[in-house]
C-alpha cells in the first residue's frame, strides 16, 4: 500500500506548519497550500527538501484543484488573530465560507475525509461556563469580531450539511487559544503581545481590568487532539483546548516573572465584544478521543519564550505582516 496523502490548507501558518510536520513524521505524503496572507514560508522551509512534501501557493477562496488522490483534507486556512481579521475582514469571511465550500467540493470529488478548523469564537462572549459543544453561543454578527465568528459558524453549518446530505466524512475541531513557536509576535494575540512587550522592555498592556479569563493550550497538545479527531469516527464538533483557566492580569504577571523583567502592567479600555470568559469543557475529547492536554503552562511558556528570544531584532520590532500591502486594497 502506498502512502496516504493529506492536503493541509493554511500550511505556512502557525498551526498548519506544525500539522505538516506531524503528518510528515507519521509517514504521510503532505500537500501544503497557502496564499501567505498571514503565513510565512519560513515556517515550512525545512520541508521543501523532503520528497513527500509539495507546496502550492494558492488562495483557497477561489477554485481549488489538486491532481491525484487525496485521503484527507485539513482546512486550516483563515486569518486567526483579531488584528488580522479586522484588517482583512472580507478575506476572512470568504475563506471561511467560499474557501470551505471549495474544499468540501474537493473532498467530495476525491472521496476524502475533511477536518475543518473551527474555533471557541463560535461561542462568542459565552453565557455558559465552561463551554460545552451543545452551547449555541452569544455572537454579535455585526460587531467587529463578527467577520471571524460568523465565518466559522457558517463553516460548521456547511460542513454538517455536506455530511448530512452528501454523506461526506467530516470532522470539526473547535480550537481554544493555542500558543507555541511560530506564532507571530505582532499578531495581536495576548501571549505573543505580552512576550514581545517584555522583550522590547515595554510595559505590558492589559485591556479592561484584567479579570477576563483565557485558557491556553500548548500546540503539541492541540496537534495530538486534531490527529486523534481526524482518525476517529465522530462527525460533530469537538472542543480541543486546555481547561486550566487564568485571568489576563495573572497571566501578565506570569509573563513578567518568566521573562525576568521588571515591566509594569498598564490598563487600556476593553475592545468591543471581547469575551469575558473562556474555558473549554473537554469531556467529549476525553471520552471520544482519549485525549487530555499534557503540557502545563509553565513548560509551554518557557519553550515559546525561548523561540521568541531567538528571533531577530527586525522581527521583534516589526509592526505589520509583510504581505498585507499586497492584499489590502
Ligand atoms: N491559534 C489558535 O489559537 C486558533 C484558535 C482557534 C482557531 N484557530 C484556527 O486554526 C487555523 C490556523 O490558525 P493559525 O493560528 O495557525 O493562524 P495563522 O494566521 O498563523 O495561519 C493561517 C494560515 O492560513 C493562510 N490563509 C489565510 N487565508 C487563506 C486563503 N484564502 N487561502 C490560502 N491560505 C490562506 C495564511 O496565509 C496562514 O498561513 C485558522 O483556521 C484559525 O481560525 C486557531
Amino acid at each position: 500500500m502506498g502512502k496516504k496523502t493529506v492536503l493541509i490548507t493554511g500550511a505556512a501558518g502557525f498551526l498548519g506548519s506544525h500539522l505538516c510536520d506531524r503528518f510528515m513524521k507519521e509517514g504521510y505524503r503532505v500537500i501544503g497550500m497557502d496564499n501567505l496572507i498571514t503565513g510565512d514560508l519560513k515556517n515550512i522551509e525545512s520541508l521543501f527538501k523532503v520528497a513527500d512534501f509539495e507546496f502550492y501557493e494558492h488562495d483557497v477562496s477561489t477554485f481549488v484543484h489538486v491532481p491525484g488522490n487525496l485521503d484527507y483534507i485539513l482546512h486550516f486556512a483563515s486569518p486567526a488573530s483579531p488584528i488580522d481579521y479586522l484588517k482583512i475582514p472580507i478575506q476572512t469571511l470568504k475563506v471561511g465560507s467560499l474557501g470551505t465550500h471549495n474544499l468540501l467540493g474537493l473532498a467530495r470529488a476525491k472521496k476524502a475525509r475533511i477536518l475543518v478548523a473551527s474555533t471557541s469564537e463560535v461561542y462568542g462572549d459565552p453565557m455558559v461556563h465552561p463551554q460545552t459543544e451543545e452551547y449555541y453561543g452569544n455572537v454579535n454578527p455585526v460587531g467587529p469580531r463578527g467577520v471571524y465568528d460568523e465565518a466559522k459558524r457558517f463553516q460548521e453549518a456547511i460542513t454538517m450539511a455536506y455530511h448530512t446530505y452528501h454523506k461526506l466524512e467530516t470532522r470539526i475541531v473547535r480550537i481554544f487559544n493555542t500558543y507555541g513557536p511560530r506564532m507571530r509576535l505582532n499578531d495581536g494575540r495576548v501571549l505573543p503581545a505580552f512576550i514581545g512587550q517584555a522583550l522590547r522592555g515595554e510595559d505590558l498592556t492589559v485591556f479592561g481590568d484584567g479579570s477576563q479569563t483565557r485558557s491556553f493550550c500548548y500546540m503539541d497538545d492541540l496537534i495530538e487532539g486534531i490527529y486523534r479527531l481526524l482518525l476517529s469516527d465522530y462527525p460533530k464538533p469537538v472542543n480541543i483546548g486546555n481547561n486550566s483557566e487564568i485571568t489576563i492580569k495573572e497571566f501578565a504577571e506570569e509573563v513578567i516573572k518568566l521573562t525576568g523583567t521588571d515591566q509594569k502592567i498598564i490598563y487600556k479600555p476593553l475592545p468591543t465584544d471581547d469575551p469575558m470568559q473562556r474555558k473549554p469543557d473537554i469531556s467529549k475529547a476525553i471520552d471520544i478521543l482519549g485525549w487530555t492536554p499534557k503540557v502545563d503552562r509553565s513548560e509551554g511558556l518557557k519553550i515559546t519564550f525561548d523561540y521568541f528570544k531567538s528571533l531577530t531584532k527586525e522581527d521583534l520590532y516589526k509592526k505589520e505582516h509583510n504581505t498585507f500591502e499586497k492584499y489590502i486594497r
